[in-house]
């Protein structure tokens, strides 16, 4: 049984956000439900760092990654009155409404790929609900890359995937899964062997980015995947409105990153081996993040292949170009056999 601190919700009488805001990150604009789901989620938050020893008031740096309109935001405040709480997230509008209308919030609006506007080490807690659920695994990559550069060695970070219980849900509730080309069962022999399934036609396709989908995770690719970038300190199934799972990670403390990495490049000392690992951190992010555009255009130019091959005017020329490699054929044997014949030609 974890004992939970002292809850970290701060009594506020902050104005809402407006509907189509708070639908864009609820998935209804009920604004009852909207004000008690924030406070669920402070709550989790504080579940997920007792479940390691922790609690909200001991850090003073805070992150939250996918922050939409302040749904949970609204409800934290730093750790000293004068400090600020950060958060982040693609939304122009709902970045714009929360440095207007919440205090104690400073808000960035980012692209759905990093960087993120901070150097490195600059928080030491990063927290956030169901973004890494909506992106595929190269968006992820790079997020958590990132995330890990922002991260000061030994900060925190709190993620939450779609696990198998949200996976059941759908698959139960027909909500998603029905309208997509993939079958239940198919989705599910995904999950299981590759340990994550993106589903691409949902509900989303005109709300938010080509990139923003759905994504679930089973705990397996979680343990094995992202403990390349953190440690895993802990894992609540349900731990996230009673629906996610709930993934606490730590990033490794120096001496960690020294023992891994003894010879692998020739630094001075300490501080030298860190600025090398962000340089190399950073440098990662960035080619997965061109690797991801260069799949986006393979993806364009293939549909657009498909397209052309399925036209008219296509398959009405085929037996002209079918002429075309036959001629072609014969004259590249031609010109093969000519030598030959030369050689034996008496005349
Ligand atoms: C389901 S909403 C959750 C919002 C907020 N965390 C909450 O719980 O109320 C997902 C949020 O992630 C944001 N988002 C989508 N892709 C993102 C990305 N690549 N980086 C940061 N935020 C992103 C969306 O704009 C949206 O606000």
């Amino acid at each position: 049984m974890i004992d939970l601190p002292e809850p970290s919700l701060a009594n506020s009488d902050l104005p809402l956000p407006p509907k189509h805001l708070r639908l864009r990150v609820a998935g209804n604009d009920d604004a009852d439900r909207f004000a008690k789901s924030g406070r669920m989620s402070v709550q989790d938050l504080d579940r997920a760092l007792a479940s390691i020893g922790r609690s909200f008031s001991e850090f003073a740096d805070v992150l939250e990654w996918g922050c939409g309109c302040g749904r949970i935001l609204r409800h934290l405040r730093p750790a000293q009155a004068s400090e600020k709480l950060y958060g982040v997230d693609i939304d122009q509008e709902a970045v714009s409404w929360i440095n207007e209308n919440l205090p104690r919030v400073s808000a960035s609006r980012i692209d759905g790929m990093p960087p993120l506007p901070y150097t490195v080490d600059s928080f030491d807690l990063i927290f956030n609900h169901s973004v890494m659920s909506h992106l595929n695994e190269v968006y992820q990559d790079a997020w958590l890359a990132e995330l890990a550069r922002v991260l000061r060695p030994g900060g925190i970070i709190t993620l939450t995937v779609k696990g198998r219980h949200a996976f059941k849900h759908y698959v139960q509730t027909a909500g998603m899964i029905a309208s997509a080309r993939i079958t239940d069962r198919a989705a599910e022999d995904t999950l299981r062997s590759n340990g994550i399934i993106y589903i691409d036609e949902d509900q989303w396709s005109r709300v938010f980015p080509n990139f923003y989908h759905t994504a679930f995770h089973d705990v397996g690719y979680v343990f094995d995947r992202w403990t390349r970038f953190f440690d895993l300190r802990s894992y609540i199934p349900r731990g996230a409105l009673d629906h996610q799972d709930m993934v606490v990670l730590q990033k490794p403390t120096n001496q960690r990153v020294q023992q891994d990495l003894p010879e692998l490049l020739p630094c001075r000392d300490k501080a030298d081996l860190e600025r090398v690992v962000s340089e190399l951190q950073r440098e990662k992010v960035i080619h997965v993040a061109r690797l991801a555009r260069m799949q986006e255009d393979l993806t364009f130019v293939q549909d657009k292949l498909r397209e052309v091959h399925t036209s008219l005017s296509w398959r009405l020329t085929r037996p002209i170009r079918a002429l075309r490699r036959l001629i072609a054929q014969g004259r590249n044997l031609i010109s093969k056999m000519t030598p030959a014949l030369g050689r034996h030609d008496p005349g």
